[in-house]
Protein backbone atom coordinates (compact mmCIF):
# COMPACT_ATOMS: atom_id res chain seq x y z
CA UNK A 1 0.00 0.00 0.00
CA UNK A 2 1.40 3.36 -1.02
CA UNK A 3 1.14 6.26 1.09
CA UNK A 4 2.14 9.80 0.42
CA UNK A 5 1.62 13.29 1.40
CA UNK A 6 0.62 16.19 -1.48
CA UNK A 7 2.33 18.80 -0.02
CA UNK A 8 5.74 17.41 0.37
CA UNK A 9 7.71 20.25 -1.14
CA UNK A 10 6.50 23.83 0.58
CA UNK A 11 5.04 22.99 4.15
CA UNK A 12 2.03 25.69 2.75
CA UNK A 13 -0.50 23.61 3.97
CA UNK A 14 1.31 22.27 7.15
CA UNK A 15 1.17 26.24 7.79
CA UNK A 16 -2.04 26.92 7.23
CA UNK A 17 -3.47 24.06 9.51
CA UNK A 18 -4.06 21.08 7.41
CA UNK A 19 -2.91 17.81 6.82
CA UNK A 20 -2.96 15.90 3.46
CA UNK A 21 -2.40 12.18 3.04
CA UNK A 22 -3.16 10.24 -0.39
CA UNK A 23 -3.08 6.56 0.74
CA UNK A 24 -4.16 4.66 -2.64
CA UNK A 25 -8.11 5.92 -3.63
CA UNK A 26 -8.69 7.71 -0.48
CA UNK A 27 -7.10 11.36 0.77
CA UNK A 28 -7.55 12.44 4.23
CA UNK A 29 -7.50 15.69 5.35
CA UNK A 30 -6.80 16.94 8.92
CA UNK A 31 -7.68 20.13 10.44
CA UNK A 32 -4.83 20.40 12.62
CA UNK A 33 -5.02 23.34 14.98
CA UNK A 34 -6.58 21.52 18.28
CA UNK A 35 -4.89 23.83 20.67
CA UNK A 36 -7.87 25.96 19.38
CA UNK A 37 -10.13 23.46 18.59
CA UNK A 38 -9.51 23.60 14.74
CA UNK A 39 -10.53 27.03 14.79
CA UNK A 40 -10.57 28.17 11.23
CA UNK A 41 -9.01 30.85 9.35
CA UNK A 42 -8.54 32.53 5.72
CA UNK A 43 -5.56 30.75 5.56
CA UNK A 44 -6.96 27.44 6.42
CA UNK A 45 -10.13 28.16 3.88
CA UNK A 46 -7.38 28.87 0.87
CA UNK A 47 -5.44 25.78 2.02
CA UNK A 48 -8.73 23.71 1.60
CA UNK A 49 -8.90 24.94 -1.65
CA UNK A 50 -5.57 23.95 -2.89
CA UNK A 51 -6.29 20.63 -1.43
CA UNK A 52 -9.14 20.16 -3.56
CA UNK A 53 -6.94 21.66 -6.60
CA UNK A 54 -4.18 18.80 -5.68
CA UNK A 55 -6.50 15.75 -5.22
CA UNK A 56 -5.03 13.21 -7.58
CA UNK A 57 -7.60 11.90 -10.32
CA UNK A 58 -7.60 8.50 -8.94
CA UNK A 59 -8.94 9.11 -5.56
CA UNK A 60 -12.26 8.46 -4.71
CA UNK A 61 -12.87 8.91 -1.18
CA UNK A 62 -11.67 11.84 0.62
CA UNK A 63 -12.32 12.09 4.40
CA UNK A 64 -12.38 15.35 6.49
CA UNK A 65 -11.68 15.32 9.92
CA UNK A 66 -10.30 17.30 12.85
CA UNK A 67 -7.32 16.44 15.41
CA UNK A 68 -8.13 16.37 19.15
CA UNK A 69 -11.38 17.03 20.54
CA UNK A 70 -13.53 18.76 18.37
CA UNK A 71 -13.60 18.71 14.40
CA UNK A 72 -13.85 22.07 14.30
CA UNK A 73 -14.34 25.36 16.44
CA UNK A 74 -15.84 27.64 13.55
CA UNK A 75 -13.99 30.79 12.73
CA UNK A 76 -10.81 31.61 14.54
CA UNK A 77 -12.72 34.63 16.42
CA UNK A 78 -9.59 36.37 17.24
CA UNK A 79 -10.18 37.62 14.01
CA UNK A 80 -12.61 39.65 14.67
CA UNK A 81 -10.23 41.81 17.54
CA UNK A 82 -8.07 44.66 17.04
CA UNK A 83 -4.98 42.87 17.19
CA UNK A 84 -6.28 39.36 14.52
CA UNK A 85 -4.27 36.77 14.03
CA UNK A 86 -0.86 36.64 13.64
CA UNK A 87 0.14 36.32 9.65
CA UNK A 88 -3.42 36.17 8.48
CA UNK A 89 -5.41 38.85 6.67
CA UNK A 90 -7.73 40.71 8.12
CA UNK A 91 -11.12 39.66 7.96
CA UNK A 92 -12.38 41.74 4.70
CA UNK A 93 -14.77 44.65 4.75
CA UNK A 94 -18.13 44.89 2.59
CA UNK A 95 -16.41 48.48 2.03
CA UNK A 96 -13.66 46.66 0.20
CA UNK A 97 -13.81 46.66 -3.04
CA UNK A 98 -12.94 43.07 -3.23
CA UNK A 99 -15.13 41.77 -0.39
CA UNK A 100 -17.23 39.19 -2.96
CA UNK A 101 -14.13 37.90 -4.62
CA UNK A 102 -12.50 37.02 -0.67
CA UNK A 103 -15.49 35.67 0.69
CA UNK A 104 -15.97 33.68 -2.89
CA UNK A 105 -12.12 32.30 -2.48
CA UNK A 106 -13.24 31.44 1.17
CA UNK A 107 -15.81 29.28 -0.32
CA UNK A 108 -13.83 27.28 -2.75
CA UNK A 109 -12.31 25.79 0.04
CA UNK A 110 -15.28 24.04 0.92
CA UNK A 111 -17.38 23.58 -2.82
CA UNK A 112 -14.73 21.06 -4.00
CA UNK A 113 -15.99 18.55 -1.65
CA UNK A 114 -19.05 18.11 -4.18
CA UNK A 115 -16.68 16.54 -6.73
CA UNK A 116 -18.09 13.88 -8.24
CA UNK A 117 -14.59 12.21 -8.69
CA UNK A 118 -15.10 11.53 -4.93
CA UNK A 119 -17.45 11.11 -1.99
CA UNK A 120 -16.88 13.00 0.60
CA UNK A 121 -17.22 12.21 4.20
CA UNK A 122 -16.83 14.25 7.50
CA UNK A 123 -15.46 12.10 10.35
CA UNK A 124 -16.90 14.89 13.54
CA UNK A 125 -16.65 14.42 16.84
CA UNK A 126 -16.75 16.88 19.38
CA UNK A 127 -18.17 20.39 18.42
CA UNK A 128 -18.73 21.21 14.92
CA UNK A 129 -19.52 25.17 14.97
CA UNK A 130 -20.20 27.54 12.27
CA UNK A 131 -17.83 27.41 9.63
CA UNK A 132 -17.11 23.63 11.30
CA UNK A 133 -20.29 22.96 11.16
CA UNK A 134 -20.72 24.36 7.29
CA UNK A 135 -17.26 22.30 6.46
CA UNK A 136 -19.30 18.86 7.68
CA UNK A 137 -22.38 20.34 5.86
CA UNK A 138 -20.35 20.53 2.38
CA UNK A 139 -19.27 16.68 2.64
CA UNK A 140 -21.63 14.25 0.86
CA UNK A 141 -21.77 11.98 4.28
CA UNK A 142 -21.31 12.59 7.71
CA UNK A 143 -20.40 9.77 10.59
CA UNK A 144 -20.98 11.43 13.73
CA UNK A 145 -19.24 10.13 17.23
CA UNK A 146 -21.93 10.30 20.13
CA UNK A 147 -20.14 13.15 21.37
CA UNK A 148 -20.93 15.44 18.47
CA UNK A 149 -22.20 19.11 18.43
CA UNK A 150 -22.98 20.98 15.74
CA UNK A 151 -24.03 24.39 15.87
CA UNK A 152 -24.77 27.32 13.07
CA UNK A 153 -23.60 29.75 15.27
CA UNK A 154 -23.23 32.49 12.81
CA UNK A 155 -26.50 34.44 13.48
CA UNK A 156 -25.44 34.83 17.25
CA UNK A 157 -22.67 36.46 16.18
CA UNK A 158 -24.24 38.86 13.62
CA UNK A 159 -23.41 37.30 10.56
CA UNK A 160 -25.32 34.85 8.18
CA UNK A 161 -23.38 31.27 7.50
CA UNK A 162 -21.78 31.78 4.32
CA UNK A 163 -19.48 28.78 3.41
CA UNK A 164 -21.99 27.11 1.47
CA UNK A 165 -23.79 25.85 4.34
CA UNK A 166 -27.34 27.09 3.78
CA UNK A 167 -28.60 25.08 0.88
CA UNK A 168 -27.30 21.70 1.71
CA UNK A 169 -29.04 22.34 5.44
CA UNK A 170 -32.07 23.31 4.11
CA UNK A 171 -31.81 20.32 1.67
CA UNK A 172 -31.12 17.90 4.34
CA UNK A 173 -33.19 18.92 7.19
CA UNK A 174 -36.22 20.96 4.88
CA UNK A 175 -37.04 24.75 5.61
CA UNK A 176 -38.52 25.00 8.83
CA UNK A 177 -35.57 23.66 10.72
CA UNK A 178 -33.13 24.86 9.24
CA UNK A 179 -34.91 28.48 10.17
CA UNK A 180 -35.16 26.60 13.52
CA UNK A 181 -31.71 25.61 13.80
CA UNK A 182 -29.79 28.68 12.56
CA UNK A 183 -32.24 31.22 13.92
CA UNK A 184 -32.17 29.73 17.15
CA UNK A 185 -28.45 28.84 16.98
CA UNK A 186 -29.07 26.26 19.24
CA UNK A 187 -26.39 23.45 20.00
CA UNK A 188 -27.57 20.10 18.20
CA UNK A 189 -26.44 16.59 19.56
CA UNK A 190 -25.49 13.10 18.07
CA UNK A 191 -28.28 11.72 18.46
CA UNK A 192 -30.49 14.44 17.46
CA UNK A 193 -28.55 14.77 14.83
CA UNK A 194 -29.05 11.39 13.65
CA UNK A 195 -32.46 11.93 13.48
CA UNK A 196 -32.85 15.17 11.53
CA UNK A 197 -30.41 13.17 9.06
CA UNK A 198 -27.52 15.31 9.34
CA UNK A 199 -25.22 12.18 10.33
CA UNK A 200 -25.53 8.66 8.16
CA UNK A 201 -24.23 7.04 11.28
CA UNK A 202 -23.32 8.03 14.56
CA UNK A 203 -21.06 5.71 16.36
CA UNK A 204 -19.41 5.55 19.72
CA UNK A 205 -16.61 7.94 19.97
CA UNK A 206 -13.56 5.45 20.17
CA UNK A 207 -15.42 3.78 17.11
CA UNK A 208 -15.48 6.87 14.94
CA UNK A 209 -12.09 6.09 12.90
CA UNK A 210 -13.17 2.16 11.92
CA UNK A 211 -16.81 3.45 11.27
CA UNK A 212 -15.32 6.08 8.76
CA UNK A 213 -12.50 3.03 7.58
CA UNK A 214 -15.51 0.62 7.04
CA UNK A 215 -18.03 3.17 5.11
CA UNK A 216 -14.60 3.90 3.09
CA UNK A 217 -14.25 0.38 2.54
CA UNK A 218 -17.99 0.06 1.37
CA UNK A 219 -17.68 3.06 -1.25
CA UNK A 220 -14.42 1.42 -2.95
CA UNK A 221 -16.23 -2.19 -3.48
CA UNK A 222 -18.34 -0.52 -5.96
CA UNK A 223 -16.99 0.33 -10.11
CA UNK A 224 -15.31 3.47 -9.57
CA UNK A 225 -16.47 5.11 -13.23
CA UNK A 226 -20.12 4.01 -12.34
CA UNK A 227 -19.90 5.31 -8.78
CA UNK A 228 -18.69 8.85 -10.77
CA UNK A 229 -21.35 8.81 -12.96
CA UNK A 230 -23.97 7.78 -10.10
CA UNK A 231 -22.86 10.17 -8.17
CA UNK A 232 -23.47 13.05 -10.72
CA UNK A 233 -27.00 11.82 -11.30
CA UNK A 234 -27.62 11.92 -7.79
CA UNK A 235 -26.69 15.64 -7.77
CA UNK A 236 -28.76 16.79 -10.63
CA UNK A 237 -31.72 14.85 -9.62
CA UNK A 238 -33.36 17.50 -7.28
CA UNK A 239 -32.72 20.20 -9.79
CA UNK A 240 -34.39 18.24 -13.16
CA UNK A 241 -37.98 17.04 -13.99
CA UNK A 242 -38.53 13.57 -14.32
CA UNK A 243 -37.94 13.71 -18.15
CA UNK A 244 -34.76 15.57 -17.96
CA UNK A 245 -33.26 13.19 -14.71
CA UNK A 246 -34.57 9.99 -17.04
CA UNK A 247 -32.44 11.14 -20.49
CA UNK A 248 -29.41 12.23 -17.64
CA UNK A 249 -29.67 8.57 -16.65
CA UNK A 250 -29.75 6.86 -20.37
CA UNK A 251 -26.74 9.58 -21.40
CA UNK A 252 -24.39 8.40 -18.43
CA UNK A 253 -24.97 4.34 -19.17
CA UNK A 254 -24.04 5.44 -22.77
CA UNK A 255 -21.22 7.23 -21.35
CA UNK A 256 -20.90 4.39 -18.73
CA UNK A 257 -20.78 1.71 -20.97
CA UNK A 258 -18.99 3.24 -23.90
CA UNK A 259 -15.75 3.43 -21.80
CA UNK A 260 -16.34 -0.05 -20.80
CA UNK A 261 -16.59 -1.05 -24.29
CA UNK A 262 -13.31 0.71 -24.82
CA UNK A 263 -11.13 -1.04 -22.18
N1 LIG B 1 -11.41 30.84 17.76
C1 LIG B 1 -10.25 31.03 18.41
N2 LIG B 1 -9.87 30.26 19.46
C2 LIG B 1 -10.68 29.27 19.83
C3 LIG B 1 -11.89 29.02 19.19
C4 LIG B 1 -12.25 29.87 18.10
N3 LIG B 1 -13.38 29.69 17.37
N4 LIG B 1 -12.51 27.98 19.77
C5 LIG B 1 -11.69 27.57 20.77
N5 LIG B 1 -10.60 28.36 20.79
C6 LIG B 1 -9.46 28.27 21.73
C7 LIG B 1 -9.87 28.76 23.11
O1 LIG B 1 -9.75 30.17 23.17
C8 LIG B 1 -8.87 28.05 23.98
O2 LIG B 1 -7.65 28.72 23.89
P1 LIG B 1 -6.74 28.86 25.24
O3 LIG B 1 -6.35 27.46 25.59
O4 LIG B 1 -5.59 29.71 24.77
O5 LIG B 1 -7.61 29.50 26.27
C9 LIG B 1 -8.70 26.71 23.26
O6 LIG B 1 -9.13 26.91 21.92
C10 LIG B 1 -9.53 25.61 23.85
O7 LIG B 1 -10.86 26.07 23.92
P2 LIG B 1 -11.78 25.79 25.19
O8 LIG B 1 -12.95 26.73 25.12
O9 LIG B 1 -10.96 25.80 26.43
O10 LIG B 1 -12.21 24.29 24.86
P3 LIG B 1 -13.54 23.54 25.22
O11 LIG B 1 -13.35 22.16 24.70
O12 LIG B 1 -13.91 23.74 26.64
O13 LIG B 1 -14.68 24.29 24.36
C11 LIG B 1 -15.68 25.14 22.34
C12 LIG B 1 -14.68 24.16 22.97
C13 LIG B 1 -17.11 24.84 22.80
C14 LIG B 1 -15.53 24.96 20.84
C15 LIG B 1 -15.38 26.59 22.78
O14 LIG B 1 -13.99 26.81 22.63
C16 LIG B 1 -16.09 27.63 21.94
O15 LIG B 1 -17.25 27.92 22.20
N6 LIG B 1 -15.39 28.23 20.96
C17 LIG B 1 -15.94 29.30 20.15
C18 LIG B 1 -16.91 28.77 19.09
C19 LIG B 1 -17.42 29.85 18.17
O16 LIG B 1 -18.19 30.73 18.58
N7 LIG B 1 -17.00 29.84 16.90
C20 LIG B 1 -17.40 30.78 15.89
C21 LIG B 1 -18.60 30.23 15.13
S1 LIG B 1 -19.21 31.32 13.87
C22 LIG B 1 -18.30 31.00 12.50
O17 LIG B 1 -17.61 30.03 12.41
C23 LIG B 1 -18.41 31.96 11.31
Amino acid sequence: MSADTVDPDTGELAAAGLGLVVEDAVATVTLRRPERRNAMTPGMWRGLARVGEQIPDHVRVVVIRGEGPSFCAGIDLRMFTADGVPGEQRNPSPLDPGFDESIAGFQAGYTWLRNPAFVSVAAVQGHAIGAGFQLALACDLRVLADDAKLCMKEPALGLVPDLTGTKPLVEIVGLPRAIELCLTARTVGAQEAGQLRLAELVVPAGELDAAVADLTAALLSTDAAAARETKALLQQAAGNTLDQQAAAERQAQGRLLSASARR
